[in-house]
């Protein structure tokens, strides 16, 4: 297989070229952990929205780094420096060109979503955010989405102000005009909810949210893995993501943002490599978002995601989302048939990503992992990191069931019927 810097070179043809993909939905040959039986019953896989399974062509990519390329970055020095550092700048231009980023510089290697938050909140909220300003933020929120701003409001003497949502899972948007004022500096909110998979208009809330001297932070952990988020067209000032939940490796995500904003904001940490010409008393630091990498990067991890960003090119989002679309419709019609259960947010496919949370009556969230999870299906429960959300439903916790382009309508069959017998024993 070629390498991620030679697949960055060639727009990603390369790299694509070396994946061979039987038709939906037999991509599930490329997932190795798929073929395994879990307390006895081949495995299905319900717990995307928390991690991805890795295909084949991504865990070969991490091994290939270390197998072979295993070297600091470094542009100048051996060679396996210099393969590293060109893998590593083919990976970023990948990421770049998969967001619709016009300048790779413009994109920073994170350990995920929760660390290009913590990021912004501190990088640019440090400097710019004072007593008496407001940083709106939506009620669905996820922690990694609350508490950087929360922690920045305590350290500056400013406010956090939620906008609310519907009944139908949807942002309410004239509550979110009406937040968003003069006072703001900070509008943050996720593309799409991690317990109730509805899509939010990102690019209206975005319209509405954008003013001078004020950022628009877009959470796009949920989004970038099933939607096509465009920076250009969304309109918002940062955008965070995870690897783990597109396919690649855990503790890799990426940050993207306007170029003027990173050049203008202090860096995150401050260590090797993210500076030159670093002598007692000043240093000149590197450009754009390499300013925000101090330290020895995740190499291996950048690799990664690029990888399954290629991979998921080679299958292509158009029939993705023409898969995902029919495991939704599926999984609306089955809970939508069993008595007792409530899905959160509205039982409407075209507004959502294939992620269900919902509450049994009589069952506790965790009594349904455990019985599913005696028949090898994997699903999530708890607050889901989300409680101000949970509560604006009147529970404290639900169960989730979340699928990717892995995921099949039989799937969902040994999994409606699993509850179903959970729901009557
Ligand atoms: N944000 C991840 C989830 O919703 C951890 O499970």
């Amino acid at each position: 297989m070629e390498t991620v810097a030679a697949c960055a070179a060639t727009g990603g043809a390369h790299l694509r070229g070396h994946v061979t993909l039987p038709p939906s939905p037999d991509w599930r040959s490329a997932f190795p952990s798929l073929g395994q039986r879990v307390n006895g019953h081949p495995l299905v896989y319900l717990d995307t929205a928390a991690t991805a399974l890795r295909p084949t062509p991504v865990i070969d990519a991490l091994v290939r780094f270390y197998r072979g390329d295993n070297a600091n970055p470094s542009a100048g020095l051996h060679t396996l420096a210099r393969r590293a550092h060109a893998e590593m700048e083919g990976a970023r231009a990948i990421v770049a060109r998969f967001i619709g980023a016009r300048d790779p510089l413009e994109v920073s290697f994170t350990r995920g979503t929760t660390e290009g938050l913590n990021l912004v909140a501190t990088a640019w909220g440090d400097a710019n955010v004072r007593e008496g300003d407001e940083i709106v933020i939506g009620m669905a929120e996820h922690a990694s989405n609350m508490l950087p701003w929360r922690y920045l409001a305590r350290r500056t003497g400013a406010r956090v102000v939620t906008f609310g949502v519907a009944d139908d899972g949807l942002p309410l948007l004239d509550d979110l005009t009406r937040k968003v004022t003069a006072r703001t500096r900070v509008v943050a909110f996720s593309h799409v909810s991690n317990v109730l998979g509805m899509i939010n208009p990102a690019r209206e809330m975005c319209a509405i949210a954008r003013g001078p001297g004020r950022i628009v932070v877009i959470d796009g952990a949920q989004s970038v893995p099933h939607l096509a988020d465009d920076v250009g067209d969304l309109g918002c000032d940062f955008l965070a993501f995870s690897s783990h939940k597109m396919l690649g490796p855990m503790g890799v995500g990426a940050l993207w943002g306007r170029r003027e904003l990173l050049e203008s904001m202090a860096p995150y940490q401050a260590g090797s490599n993210m500076a030159h010409d670093v002598d007692l008393t000043t240093e000149v630091l590197s450009e754009g978002g390499l300013k925000y990498s101090a330290g020895t990067p995740n190499a291996a991890g950048a690799i990664g995601l690029a990888a399954a960003i290629v991979f998921l090119e080679a299958i292509g989002r158009p029939a993705i989302a023409t898969h995902e679309q029919a495991v939704t419709r599926h999984m609306l019609q089955r809970l939508g048939g069993l008595p007792g259960v409530r899905l959160l947010g509205a039982p409407d496919a075209s507004r959502r990503i294939p992620v269900f949370a919902f509450v049994a009556e009589g069952r506790t969230p965790t009594d349904l992992v455990r019985a599913l999870d005696a028949e090898g299906i994997a699903i999530r429960a708890g607050d889901l990191a989300s409680l101000p959300l949970l509560q604006r439903y009147g529970v404290r916790a639900a169960a989730r069931a979340s699928c990717y382009l892995y995921t099949t309508t039989d799937d969902v069959d040994r999994f409606a019927d699993a509850l179903t017998r959970a729901m009557r024993a």
